[in-house]
């Protein structure tokens, strides 16, 4: 009997990276899931984001475990996408009892030098796409009188990172909207939490654009040196890690976690407020 058995799941950016991790981990405890992705590009991001064959391939995986497994493509920027996401989920599979708002992008300027559409790009996925998700699900969960919410912030919401400010305002931006949900949905069943991991072995990170950027003195920078410097840094998390803290704030065992914002750092937070 696995501890989610019955319950339906969506996830934001679900077509590969943690998201990917986090539907196998609910559906090895029992639940059907609901796979929103972009599988598209947007301009301002320099390394290709989740495509329809990361997002079919993580569907197999899903179907493969014996659960159920719905692929939506929608964008989290709009509103309507993600109101019909929810309104989809219902009609399919009936209920919602988990959200997992986890889609997002990373990009890299200065504030000085930064383009205007890429400070909108990034506000409107990373902190404008969790608020239509939460929206999009509360109405449902409110009626139920249940549901659990996790939005994957980052460890940045802690701290200031140079040519990551727009990033670092989006996630602390995600850290105030689930404190404030949670206040206001705790009378109905609902717990709202935030994962903050650091570094996280995903397609986010791990690309040519990223490691040119990190790397500014490497000619062509490989995975290799990224490895190297990642290891000299006390190494990347694995998403399957940052899936076992999402599996307790779903599951029974994390009723008493509600409106957190919990970092999940290799030790990183021991240096931030
Ligand atoms: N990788 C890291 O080091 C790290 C660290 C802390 C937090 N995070 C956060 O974790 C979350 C998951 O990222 P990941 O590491 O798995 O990276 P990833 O790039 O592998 O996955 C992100 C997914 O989100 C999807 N996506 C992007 N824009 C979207 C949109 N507008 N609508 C719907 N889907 C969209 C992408 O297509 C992709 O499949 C993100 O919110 C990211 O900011 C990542």
């Amino acid at each position: 009997m696995g501890k989610l058995d019955g319950q339906v799941a969506v996830i934001t950016g679900g077509a590969r990276g943690q998201g990917r991790a986090h539907a196998m981990a609910l559906a090895a405890e029992g639940a059907d899931i609901v796979l929103c992705d972009i599988t598209a590009q947007v301009a301002s991001v320099a390394y290709p984001l989740g495509s329809e064959q990361d997002l079919a391939e993580t569907v197999e995986l899903v179907r493969a475990t014996g659960r159920r497994c719905l692929p939506i493509t929608a964008d989290v920027r709009s509103r309507e996408q993600m109101d019909s996401v929810a309104a989809q989920t219902v009609a399919d599979f009936g209920r919602i009892d988990i959200l997992l708002a986890n889609a997002g992008i990373a990009s890299s300027a200065l504030i000085a030098d930064m383009p205007e559409q890429t400070w909108r790009d990034m506000i409107d996925i990373n902190l404008t796409g969790v608020f239509h998700s939460f929206h999009a699900v509360v109405p449902h969960m409110v009626e139920r009188g249940r549901g659990r919410i996790v939005a994957t912030s980052s460890i940045v919401a802690r701290m200031g990172a140079r040519k990551s400010g727009h990033y670092t305002a989006a996630k602390w931006g995600v850290v105030g909207l689930v404190k404030s949900l949670a206040l206001e949905v705790a009378e109905h069943g609902i717990t709202v939490n935030a994962v903050l991991p650091a570094g996280v072995q995903t397609d986010m990170i791990m690309n040519p654009a990223t490691y040119r950027e990190l790397m500014p003195d490497i000619e062509n920078p490989t995975r290799a040196d990224a490895m190297a410097m990642f290891e000299a840094g006390g190494g990347l998390i694995q998403p399957a890690e940052v899936s076992e803290m999402i599996l307790v704030l779903v599951s029974e065992s994390g009723r008493r976690y509600n409106g957190e914002a919990i970092t999940i750092s290799g030790g990183m937070s021991a240096n931030t407020i």
